[in-house]
């Protein structure tokens, strides 16, 4: 039997996979569901202080390589998610609550609520690529990183992630500045600034125009950013981008992710995918001779 138990920092988790935020995860029932289909852990939609339409349709695009989408942090607003969020631990795994906000003082807010709705951890996202004001915009920016993550974790007691932006220079020195500001963990990464256009109506397709590209396309991006991250800066990893497979989980766990989060190989796959990571994650560690995952975190960096 191999043990497939990890932990990002102080959150314990039955196995290292996590449903990522922004897909299935603006209701309760849906987050239960994830959960009972083998999820570790399970991630809400990104919630602002108030409610939040978002950008006008088209804002997914399928290809065979991947998503891309301008939803704009479409979401219910804080107080409305109340409810969802109780019905969501029913799940009993932990929740997480994803929170975007303009400034510090929202993100505090935000958390707090969170805390109080019993969630597990707090996910900060700032780097969400198609939202004026918000997202990237704000956490391109290493001081901006360190000082909303200081102040959240002023704030609250339970564990504080920042989730990272590809769409910089340098993804480690935000990492570094997440780490400054006391982060328990890092998670990347968010989708990569991307857009399309039809040939036929000569115009972008994304009424937004530009999106975020997620899915298999953006996997060796992801795996370069977690691989990086782990080499400077001592902080656990949660890594996220292209996962379908338990090859392409073992890839992010070699690179240095302590667990990782699936979001276009569930809106593809369905809720079937995180039990099938696992069995395949299961499999190549009892084929290898390795007793736990957490063997092979990291291993990457051994050579
Ligand atoms: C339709 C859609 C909606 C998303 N919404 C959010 C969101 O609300 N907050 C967030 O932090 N990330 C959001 N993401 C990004 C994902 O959580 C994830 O970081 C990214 O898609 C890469 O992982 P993947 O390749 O497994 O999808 C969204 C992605 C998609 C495809």
């Amino acid at each position: 039997m191999v043990d497939l138990q990890t932990s990002v920092g102080e959150l314990k988790l039955k196995n290292p996979t996590m449903l990522a935020s922004g897909i299935l995860g603006e209701t309760g029932e849906l987050l239960m569901r994830v959960a009972e289909s083998g999820a570790g852990a399970v991630v809400t939609k990104s919630i602002g202080l108030e409610p939040r339409e978002g950008h006008p349709n088209p804002t997914v695009i399928e290809f065979e390589f991947g998503l891309l989408n301008a939803v704009g942090l479409a979401n219910p607003g804080i107080e409305d998610f109340r409810e969802q969020f109780q019905i969501a631990k029913k799940g009993e795994v932990p929740v997480i609550g994803s929170i975007f906000g303009k400034g510090a003082g929202e993100f505090v807010d935000l958390a707090t609520k969170m805390e109080d709705y019993g969630a597990s951890a707090v996910e900060l996202n700032l780097s969400c690529p198609h939202a004026e004001g918000l997202g990237q915009e704000i956490g391109a920016e290493p001081k901006n990183v360190e000082l909303i993550t200081k102040e959240v974790k002023g704030s609250v007691s339970i564990p504080v992630f920042p989730k990272l932006t590809p769409n910089v220079k340098d993804i480690v020195a935000l990492a570094d500045a997440a780490s400054k500001g006391g982060a328990d963990a890092v998670v990347a990464i968010n989708s990569v600034r991307a857009m399309a256009i039809s040939p036929e109506t000569k115009m972008p397709i994304l009424a937004n125009k530009i999106g975020g590209l997620s899915g298999t396309a953006i996997r060796p991006i992801g795996v370069r950013c977690v691989y990086e991250i782990w080499r400077e800066v001592s902080i656990p990893i949660i890594g996220v981008g292209g996962i379908s497979s338990g090859m392409d989980a073992l890839q992010y766990l070699m690179a240095g992710a302590s667990a990782v989060q699936i979001g276009s190989g569930v809106w593809i796959g369905g809720p079937g995918v995180f039990s099938n990571v696992c069995k395949e994650i299961e499999e190549f560690l009892e084929e290898n001779g390795h007793k736990s995952v957490k063997e092979v975190i990291g291993a990457a960096h051994s050579c």
